[in-house]
């Protein structure tokens, strides 16, 4: 009977623990089908390839030729090339000069040189078409470099410039001298921080404010708050988002170290919906507004331009409809909704992405801009979730400091810049902002559909992505042309165009007459030869040919 009772008891266990693993595995199954299916979707997988990927380089020879194209079409290349390779050596001579000896010693600017262009490339672009990183004036929607170069600027300093640099220029200076007497002093604060605050409360609709050093350092904060809050371990972001540095937020690719705490889930995806409602252990969504441009996929950087498949499409509405689920499934499971604004905060509408998609948030992080042209970031949120002790367990705190939190000279230029853009003249920018810019993007399309270009733009507002519309490799050149016709491009190339706010028509019909005759001289030098039995899926075929013959046979000549 006893014998009965044990073994009865021990199919028990059994069962019970059969019955945990399924639903684990279980877990664990709907997990991975709400992972995108691209590699940007499998971090760890990505990570691991990336150290399979071997370093080759293709010789002058095929270096215009590797697509198959004919003599006469290199040679064009090859003239074209020589061509642009003068230019860029006298015209921007100074500015050269200075960045190859800056380069020596700035690890960043090694960094920024060899990722400007696919690494099969890198050798002869950097031999040939030398950038400049320095710069002297800027002025308008211009900036004018060591040589007296003036360029449009395209770069909008990776977002920060918003109303163009003489908006900043003004807040810096008028920021100093409001702060002048108080000085560098740390620690205490200025009293103009108590209006930045009002002020912000106001954009965010939200209850507190903490004030950081960047939008890495703001993100890293919203998320520790809402692992503290809810006692959960985990975040989600999503496929492709950038949201800084910090190793939670960047699993993939560029992080030594794995996150073990971060699910990369698929946006725009019931999947990811399902998992979001029924895993414990998730304390919050961060979602980068500026994705709603290419939705699980990375801000493509020309170094990635292996082939023409890059693609961008905003559909406000969709986007907004995927928002307003995330909400709600959220709410459903008290999993902290972190809007990351610190790119598109102050870009999209006056109240930021929560206003532009109708969608609140709990927890939102902005930077860049909102400093007013000096470094920072900020968290706003609801007063719960702010909160970094309990009132009940005294050494129970979550913990974020940081010794130029709030330094007086930010604070003062933030103010400065909050001001500026609570007036109605600024706040008028942003009337038919969309409508004005989807309209420049349309322009600017047809112009080079008529002219028979292989190029178009996407865009969200004022944000911008060029698209290739013919299976090429040599798309990553475009970036050259353009620098060579005075458009100023940040180190990603064609990836992302931002515009400031203050280009009028006039300035922007001056942009669009320099990209079209870029787009039509390369063109003419024959980069975008095509021959017509090519696809952007053999085209990668083909290089995954490549990295395996040089990764098997590394010495041998391919
Ligand atoms: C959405 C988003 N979050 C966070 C960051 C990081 O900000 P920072 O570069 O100031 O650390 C960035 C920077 O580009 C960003 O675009």
């Amino acid at each position: 009977m006893q014998w009965a009772t044990t073994t009865l008891a021990v199919y028990g266990l059994g069962a019970a623990a059969l019955a945990t693993s399924m639903l684990t595995l279980g877990r664990r199954l709907e997990l991975s089908q709400a992972k995108h299916r691209s590699l940007a979707g499998h971090a760890r997988m990505a990570r691991r390839l990336a150290g399979f990927v071997p370093f080759y380089d293709y010789d002058e020879a095929r270096f215009f030729d590797c697509d198959g194209a004919p003599a006469d079409t290199a040679s064009l290349r090859r003239a074209g090339l020589a061509h642009l390779s003068e230019l860029y050596k006298t015209r921007f001579a100074e500015t050269i000069r200075y960045s190859a000896e800056a380069a020596e010693t700035i690890s960043d600017l090694q960094f920024t040189g060899a990722y400007r262009v696919p690494f099969q490339y890198r050798r002869m672009v950097r031999a040939h078409l030398p950038i400049g990183a320095f710069l002297q004036a800027s002025d308008g929607v211009t900036v004018t470099d060591l040589d007296g170069n003036r360029f449009y600027d395209l770069t909008g300093s990776y977002g920060v410039n918003v109303f163009g640099y003489d908006f900043y220029k003004g807040t810096i200076e008028r920021g100093a001298a409001r702060v002048h007497e108080l000085g560098p002093v740390l620690g205490a604060y200025h009293p103009l921080i108590v209006e930045n605050t009002r002020r912000i409360k106001e954009i965010s609709g939200l209850d507190e404010v903490s004030f950081h050093m960047s939008g890495t350092e703001a993100v890293m904060q919203a998320v520790r708050l809402a692992r503290y809050h809810t006692r959960r371990t985990h975040l989600v972001r999503f496929c492709g988002a950038y949201h800084g540095w910090w190793g939670d937020v960047q699993p993939g690719i560029g992080n030594p170290q794995p996150a073990h705490e971060t699910y990369t889930l698929a946006e725009m995806s019931e999947d990811t919906l399902h998992v979001l409602r029924t895993r414990r252990d998730i304390a919050c969504v961060l979602v980068n507004p500026e994705q709603g441009l290419h939705p699980n996929a990375p801000a493509p950087t020309d170094s990635s331009l292996l082939d023409s498949s890059r693609s961008s499409h905003f559909d406000k509405a969709d986007y907004t409809a995927w928002l307003k689920r995330l909400r709600e499934v959220c709410s459903e499971r008290n999993i902290v909704l972190i809007f990351d604004e610190v790119f598109v905060g102050f870009r999209l509408a006056p109240g930021g992405a929560q206003e532009y998609f109708g969608v609140r948030a709990d927890l939102v992080t902005y930077g860049k801009t909102i400093g007013g042209g000096l470094p920072i970031g900020v968290v706003c949120g609801r007063k719960d979730l702010m909160k970094r002790f309990r009132d009940d367990r005294p050494a129970d705190i979550c913990f974020a400091r940081g010794t130029f939190n709030a330094h007086p000279y930010v604070m003062a230029a933030m103010n400065e810049f909050l001001r500026q853009f609570q007036t109605p003249q600024v706040q008028a920018l942003y009337r038919d902002l969309d409508a004005v810019w989807d309209g420049r993007a349309q322009k600017l399309n047809r112009r080079l559909a008529d002219e028979g270009l292989p190029v178009q733009v996407a865009n969200m507002s004022a944000l911008w992505v060029v698209c290739y519309t013919q299976p090429s490799r040599y798309n990553w050149m475009l970036q050259y042309y353009l620098r060579a016709e005075g458009l100023a491009l940040s180190w990603v190339g064609t990836a992302r165009l931002i515009f400031s706010l203050n280009y009028t028509d006039a300035d922007f019909d001056a942009v669009a007459d320099r990209f079209v005759a870029a787009t039509k001289a390369m063109q003419q030098d024959g980069w975008w030869w095509h021959d017509p039995a090519t696809t952007n899926k053999s085209i990668r075929r083909a290089i995954l040919k490549e990295m395996i013959a040089h990764r098997l046979f590394p010495a041998r000549k391919h």
